[in-house]
């Protein structure tokens, strides 16, 4: 991004528009020249005085097109570095997804060539019918990059999901999105992630766990997500800010996990397991805490489902899996080998947890990338650039798996 980077924020007429102005503001402060287009509708919930005051430039506001006025402003648009939308009606949603250009900030999106940034806004029934779904997923397929509303209380007075991302995570992203090469080689793909590791409960404060932070998925995750897929996060105490865009789930334990992936495997064109899963669960946990008089205290494990082991059973050929190996010294490389064959992965990424200096809760990490046919040493790297390599190699084991082209270019 460099400090000259031109916004198109379109605003559309839902209440969060308000919000839209503090928007201008927050792209400002991160050095951004802000142009702003509106729909009639959005000027009944704000005036477009107030964003030509904030943003110093006039306000386009177009609900019937007239095909001079439309071209100059759609060349103006397509000279803007990245297109917004905030907020993002079900109205407007549904117009980019159906093509549909009966206003200007429509008739821009179908013109515009460059990042498209959504965030909606609406009642949460309104967000959750299958139509708003179907065209979300529509314009995902588009290369669209949607931050999925919150959840909280709506302007309606309802709880539930709905509420636009706030400002701030909205500037993050588009700082972001103007930053990042545009790798687009997952588009349209549903890419699920675990990271974390669970906590197995002996009692209602204790529990069996590890070390793992979740940095690794939640890098994947995001990574992931800014290449054009649809990303779950499916996560277990992973102390990390959520990564807008990306919808995460939590789960604890080691059988929330299971249910989890295998009730999104049907729909999952690629499932990455970096969680650290723990092998053994308590028999019978205790629902109090208990307490220190008893002199010897034993606790029955039983081991946990392999969750990998099942999705080999379940999974269509088409999908593509990926397993993590963190194994104690180099030895283990081939222990990951023997993993790759035994859990029917495509890929398994091995890293050595005997080493201070990568893996468990540091921000770097040194990995091997094992397919049935090829072992590729990725050298010591921030996760986030790790990741980058892992995902281009998933990338192209999916096209392979599924007999399709590379992209051009
Ligand atoms: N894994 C899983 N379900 C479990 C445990 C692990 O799906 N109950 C996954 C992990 O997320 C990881 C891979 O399996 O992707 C390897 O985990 P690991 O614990 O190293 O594998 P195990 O098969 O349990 O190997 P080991 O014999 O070393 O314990």
């Amino acid at each position: 991004m460099t400090s000259s980077s031109t916004v198109l924020l379109g605003v559309t007429g839902g209440i969060a528009a308000y919000k839209s102005a503090e928007l201008v503001r927050g792209f400002q402060k991160a050095g951004m020249d802000v142009r702003v287009m509106m729909t009639k509708a959005a000027t009944r919930f704000v005036a477009p005085l107030t964003f030509e005051t904030l943003s110093g430039h006039a306000v386009h506001v177009g609900d019937r097109l007239r095909a001079d006025f439309a071209i100059t402003h759609i060349e103006e648009g397509n000279a803007a570095d990245i297109f917004v939308i905030a907020p993002a009606t079900a109205n407007t949603l549904a117009k980019m997804a159906g093509g549909l250009a009966d206003n200007l900030l429509a008739a821009t999106y179908l013109a515009y060539s460059g990042t498209v940034v959504i965030a909606p806004s609406m009642n949460t029934n309104m967000w959750h019918h299958a139509a708003t779904q179907r065209n979300v997923s529509t314009l995902r397929d588009q290369g669209v990059f949607i931050l999925e509303p919150g959840a909280g209380e709506l302007a309606c007075g309802v709880y539930g999901s709905g509420r636009m991302a706030d400002p701030d995570s909205i500037v993050a992203e588009v700082k972001h999105r103007l930053q990042v090469e545009r790798k687009t080689d997952l588009r349209g793909l549903r890419v699920a992630i675990t990271a974390g590791g669970t906590r197995e409960p002996i009692d209602a404060v204790r529990f069996i766990g590890n070390r793992s932070s979740g940095k690794m998925g939640a890098a994947l995750a995001r990574g992931a997500f800014d290449r054009g897929a649809r990303v779950e996060l499916i996560k277990a105490y992973v102390d990390l800010p959520a990564a807008p865009g990306v919808r995460e789930v939590e789960t604890p334990t080691a059988a929330a996990m299971y249910r989890e992936v295998i009730g999104l495997l049907p729909d999952l064109d690629v499932l990455i397991m970096a969680a650290a899963v723990a092998d053994y669960s308590v028999v019978m946990p205790t629902g109090g805490k208990i307490g220190k008089s008893l002199e010897d205290l034993s606790v029955s494990l039983c081991p946990t489902t392999d969750i990998l082991c099942e999705v080999a059973l379940k999974k269509r050929p088409d999908q593509f899996i990926v397993g993590f190996a963190a194994e104690y010294g180099m030895e283990g490389l081939a222990r990951a080998r023997e993993k790759l064959a035994r859990k029917h992965l495509d890929m398994i990424v091995f890293n050595d947890i005997s080493r201070q200096d990568i893996g468990f809760n540091s921000d770097y990490n040194e990995v091997f990338i094992l397919t049935p046919s090829s072992e590729v040493k990725v050298e010591r790297a921030q996760k986030e650039t790790i990741a980058e390599v892992v995902l281009d190699h998933i990338a192209r084991g999916i096209r392979t798996l599924r007999g399709e082209p590379a992209p051009a270019g």
